[in-house]
């Protein structure tokens, strides 16, 4: 079958590999119809958190089952689903509480497993003509008759709009919050969106990308450009001095300032400054345990200086961590089908598999209007 490996630093080809199969009677065997780049790929591709040269990228995946396993007794030839980017066994300790990101069964290294990611296991991704997906009664999410009609919006609940549910989570939003959001990637933009859906009063979203920035406008959310570094100030001014109720960090280590350069505490830093005493803040941009190409010698260690006086004295809390999808993608699913959300409105881009290589240098350079991808084997 076709697949895009990733084979070195900004280096990544469609190339054929082995056909992915039913290895476990527990297994189902998908094709891919619907497959996204995300800003997690692109910590792959960048060479930050590079996967294994030859290997499968590719974890946000939407497909149409063609085989399953002995054991598999739901998931039936013909379906259409939407596959976690999680892998999840269903039976463990943490994904019997919903704690699916954390599985204890699927990675012999770490509690976690995924599609095409470095430590997550070593499977394969989804970036490719076929997908293996283990424990597959688990682990696939039906899609309604409207599958096909309304393919981009399902194709975010692999990972972007449960990731940016998480987030609100984390923060705990409740209705009549003021919330903020910093990174108007994808997964800031779907944090925004699920702070709106949850009856939030007022959203605000950081970034200085003006492409991104106009799509979260476009939703009625409060647009923050960072780019002369007044927004702490902007979003004191839209909450009465106070600061928001929540945040949400939906950009991780690699946090840049405007100019471009690294600076991995920024966002936390800023969001402990833009987040009221006794608020919230969720965690869901991604910080590694170590990083040997990091900016700085702390980073490079997986750490960063963080305001922990001002946090403590302001009486915050904080919740972090890989999104745990199935506990939220069935809800989400249908919002979509009954018409309550489109979160396709970010979608800039439908590609081949073969335009992949070429889609991965544009979202990476964040080249305008290049905001979601979505490659279609
Ligand atoms: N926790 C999870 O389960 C999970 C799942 C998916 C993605 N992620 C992570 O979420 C993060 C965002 O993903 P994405 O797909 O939206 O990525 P992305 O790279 O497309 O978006 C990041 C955005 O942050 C902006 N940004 C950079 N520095 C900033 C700063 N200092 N202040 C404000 N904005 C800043 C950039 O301009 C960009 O628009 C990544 O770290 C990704 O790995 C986590
Ligand atoms: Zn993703
Ligand atoms: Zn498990």
């Amino acid at each position: 079958m076709r697949a895009l490996v990733y084979n070195g630093p900004r280096d990544v080809s469609v190339t054929e590999v082995p056909d992915a199969k039913v290895e476990r009677p527990t297994d189902v065997l998908i094709k891919i119809t619907a497959t996204n780049i995300c800003g997690s790929d692109l910590h792959i591709y960048e060479g930050r958190n590079p996967l294994d040269p030859g290997m499968t990228i590719g974890h946000e995946n939407t497909g149409e089952v063609i085989e399953v396993g002995d054991a598999v007794i739901k998931i039936k030839v013909g379906d259409r689903v939407s596959i976690p980017f999680n892998i999840g066994c269903g039976f463990c300790r943490n994904c019997e509480r919903g704690l699916t990101g954390f599985c204890l069964s699927v990675n012999p290294e770490m509690p976690g497993g995924a599609y095409g990611y470095p430590d997550m296991g070593g499977y394969q991704g989804g970036q490719a003509e076929l997908l293996r997906v283990p424990f597959g009664d688990f682990n696939c999410l039906k899609l309604p008759e409207d599958a096909v009609d309304k393919e981009a919006d399902y194709a975010m609940l692999a990972d972007i709009w449960p990731t940016g549910w998480h987030g609100t989570e984390l923060a705990r939003v409740q209705p009549g919050d003021s919330v903020v959001v910093y990174g108007g990637g994808p997964v800031g933009l779907m944090a925004a969106l699920s702070a709106q859906v949850k009856g939030a009063d007022q959203v605000m979203l950081v970034d200085r990308q003006p492409d991104r920035l106009k799509l979260a406008e476009q939703i009625g959310v409060t647009p923050i450009d960072d780019s002369d570094g007044t927004h702490v100030d902007q979003i004191l001014e839209h909450t009465r001095g106070e600061g928001a109720a929540r945040g949400v960090e939906a950009v991780g280590w690699q946090a840049h300032d405007p100019q471009g350069h690294e600076v991995p505490n920024q966002t936390l830093n800023d969001l402990v400054k833009s987040v009221r005493a006794t608020g919230g803040i969720g965690v869901v941009g991604v910080f590694p345990p170590e990083d040997p190409e990091g900016p700085d010698k702390l980073m490079q260690e997986g750490k960063i200086a963080f305001d922990m006086g001002e946090f403590f004295t302001k009486g915050q809390f904080m919740g972090t961590g890989q999104a745990n999808v199935k506990s939220y993608n069935r809800e989400l699913r249908d919002l979509i089908h009954d018409g309550k959300a489109n979160p396709a409105w970010i979608v800039s881009h439908h590609l081949s598999l073969e335009e992949g290589p070429d889609g991965y240098k544009h979202f990476d350079a964040r080249d305008d209007g290049w905001t979601k991808v979505i490659l279609h084997p």
